[in-house]
């Protein structure tokens, strides 16, 4: 009887031990531990047997079960570790490997010249002031002493906003930052020193234009403020901006509505790829009295100037960028080169 049980336990290891497979091995069980398995038919066997007989086969026969499922739970627990240990070995993460960076961002080139635009200015004693990009027909044209027929008022050049303001004229995107100049000086009193960076809105696209496009507004208001004041701090604006003394300024003739006389500014710069060539830069002028009075002071009183300077040109002027639309692609190529 011993040596039928040492056999089937023998058996029943040799077979766990070969298995590797968890279902397979639930099979092999059966085979011993099972309704007709080797160990139950014994177990049946104990019937015919008398009742000493059957006392000692029993405790055999029940040890040789414990030893099998002793064996059984010693397989089941290797191979689900032998699993747990492959799929710790698929998944292995190679620590010695870089890290993957989050990309880092950057500045716009357009808002890095905002930005240094502000600091320049403020350096020589501007404030900065900041406005709604959503205008009335007023302060955007009729303020700034816009004829009524002027084609700046126009259907086609203008985005128009399906609303109207309280003088039943519709809401449209500013055109330019001037009606900043209204708006900051009906706020505050002489002297004023200030400008607007900001957002423009015009019916326009190509290489040089955007529908979207940027503009700082400067306006200097005072008892005597001249045009040599213009002169000498547009110029000073430009020397820092472009970081060169080396480019001359100048103040051509031209018209703008709010403004008497009216100039536009051109820059010549000494030496690089652009020496050589006069670049419009700016408008500028002093301010129109009649705009003066919008403002709500007394032109016999107060006088100042004003300009008003596109911030892509600009930015385009100082990295020697050709097409402005590049500016709004988002293409990283692009943009890394300023980060
Ligand atoms: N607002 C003008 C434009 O967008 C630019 C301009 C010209 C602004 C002369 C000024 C100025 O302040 O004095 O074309």
């Amino acid at each position: 009887m011993q040596t039928q049980l040492d056999q089937i336990v023998g058996e029943a290891l040799g077979q766990f031990a070969s298995l590797d497979d968890a279902a397979q091995l639930e099979q092999a069980k059966a085979r011993f531990l099972g309704k007709s398995g080797a160990i139950t038919e014994l177990l049946k066997g104990l019937r015919e047997l008398g009742p000493d007989e059957k006392r000692a086969a029993g405790a055999s026969i029940n040890r040789a079960k414990e030893r099998i499922e002793q064996g059984l739970h010693d397989r089941r627990e290797a191979i689900a570790q032998a699993r747990l240990d492959a799929r710790l070995h698929e998944e292995a993460l190679d620590v010695t490997l870089p890290g993957r960076r989050r990309g880092g961002g950057s500045i716009h080139p357009v808002m890095r010249s905002w930005q240094r635009i502000e600091s320049i200015f403020r350096s020589i004693g501007f404030e900065v002031a900041d406005g709604p990009e959503i205008e009335t027909d007023w302060y955007n044209f009729t303020a700034l002493n816009n004829p009524a027929n002027h084609p700046a008022r126009s259907m086609q050049d203008t985005f128009y906003v399906d609303a109207i303001d309280s003088q039943g004229l519709p809401l449209l995107l500013r055109t330019h930052t001037s009606p900043m100049q209204v708006r900051h000086a009906r706020t505050h009193t002489p002297p004023i020193k200030v400008i607007a960076p900001g957002r423009t809105y015009r019916v326009d696209s190509d290489a040089t234009h955007s529908p979207m496009f940027h503009q700082v507004e400067g306006l200097w208001i005072d008892e005597q403020v001249s045009f040599a004041d213009l002169k000498g701090v547009y110029t000073e604006f430009l020397q820092r901006f472009f970081e060169t003394d080396a480019l001359r300024v100048r103040f051509r003739p031209s018209y703008f509505p709010f403004t008497e006389p009216s100039a536009e500014i051109d820059m010549m710069f000494d030496s690089g790829p652009l020496k050589g060539r006069w670049l419009e830069i700016s408008g500028s002028g002093q301010v129109h009295p009649e705009v003066v009075r919008n403002f709500g002071f007394d032109p016999e009183k107060v006088i100042g100037f004003a300009f008003g300077s596109g911030i892509e040109r600009l930015t385009m002027l100082r990295y020697g960028i050709g097409d402005l639309r590049q500016f709004f692609d988002g293409d990283l190529r692009f943009l890394r080169q300023f980060s």
